[in-house]
């Protein structure tokens, strides 16, 4: 069985006894209900460190007041299994009183690229997100630690926090793992009816199709159209974005801008909420 410890103090001397005898280590952030996804971030972190890390933390404060922290999938003993065959060292699975303790009271936000898209439609998530990796990438102290492109803006709200607080942590994304029709891997994808499973990849498509006639010279603004349409079609309802921002800092393009170029869609079938995005 994986070795698994629960505390903050257990897990810095595990880590530390590592460091000690000169051997890097990689942590892997999830909040569990594991899939091939987590797993191919595993596979990753090995590649960059000697000692894998998984941390398995619901985390409550990213969770708006209508979301579903309460119903979020918790499968701790087969997460714990799957980490196991997936070559990971430990799992850090802290209890809610252990990441936040009575009287808890700081915030990280990072303003700018936390602020549109997933920042606009779920305030204060980021807030939530910056808070809670800070915590681990101050608890874990690791040499590495991945994150997936499948949540693109969050990855790049860790990118720009690491930078600005001086962590001493090397980011690393990793691409979004797909089913073989095209839909990205998902907890979430769980809540989805079968009819819904069956509409869900049209979102990827609609990004690969945006991606596409943008490369081809298409406009921003009729690309983003096209691909608001072909949502709508599908049955997606509501859309809640679907726009070609620039790859680092999420803000708006100027139409012919030369810089690295970001198509991020969110969009609701029935009650599930989709994110996925593409580089162009
Ligand atoms: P969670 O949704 O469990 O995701 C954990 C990590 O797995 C994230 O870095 C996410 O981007 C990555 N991931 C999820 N699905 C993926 C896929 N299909 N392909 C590649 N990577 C994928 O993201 C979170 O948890 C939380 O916000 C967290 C960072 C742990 C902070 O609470």
């Amino acid at each position: 069985p994986l070795p698994t410890v629960r505390t903050v103090k257990d897990l810095r001397a595990v880590v530390s006894g590592w460091k000690r005898a000169g051997q890097k280590v990689a942590l892997v952030p999830t909040m569990g209900a594991l899939h091939e996804g987590h797993l191919s971030l595993v596979a990753l972190a090995r590649r960059h460190a000697d000692h894998v890390v998984a941390s398995v933390f619901v985390n409550p404060t990213q969770f708006g007041p209508n979301e579903d922290f309460a119903r979020y999938p918790r499968t701790e003993t087969r997460d714990a299994e799957l980490l196991a065959g997936a070559d990971c060292d430990l799992l850090f699975a802290p209890g809610v009183e252990e990441m936040y303790a009575p009287g808890f009271s700081t915030t990280v936000t990072v303003s700018g690229v936390s602020e549109p898209l997933d920042g606009a439609a779920r305030p204060g998530h980021f807030a939530g997100v910056a808070t809670v990796v800070s915590k681990l990438l101050i608890q874990a102290a690791p040499d590495v630690a991945v994150f997936g492109e499948k949540d693109y803006q969050q990855l790049q709200v860790i990118r720009r926090l690491v930078r600005d607080l001086d962590l001493p942590v090397e980011i690393v994304g990793a691409p979004t793992a797909r089913a073989e029709d095209g839909l990205a891997l998902s907890s979430r994808n769980a809540y989805l009816s079968q009819e819904e499973r069956q509409i869900a990849p049209r979102l990827h498509q609609a990004l690969a199709e945006a991606a596409r006639r943008l490369r081809e010279g298409d406009s921003i603004e009729r690309v983003e159209a096209t691909g608001r349409a072909a949502l709508e079609r599908a049955g997606f309802a509501p859309i809640d974005y679907f726009e070609v921002r620039d790859a680092e800092t999420l803000a708006r393009l100027e139409e012919g801008s030369s810089r690295d170029k970001r198509i991020l869609a969110a969009a609701f079938l029935g009650k599930t909420r989709l994110i996925d995005n593409l580089g162009v």
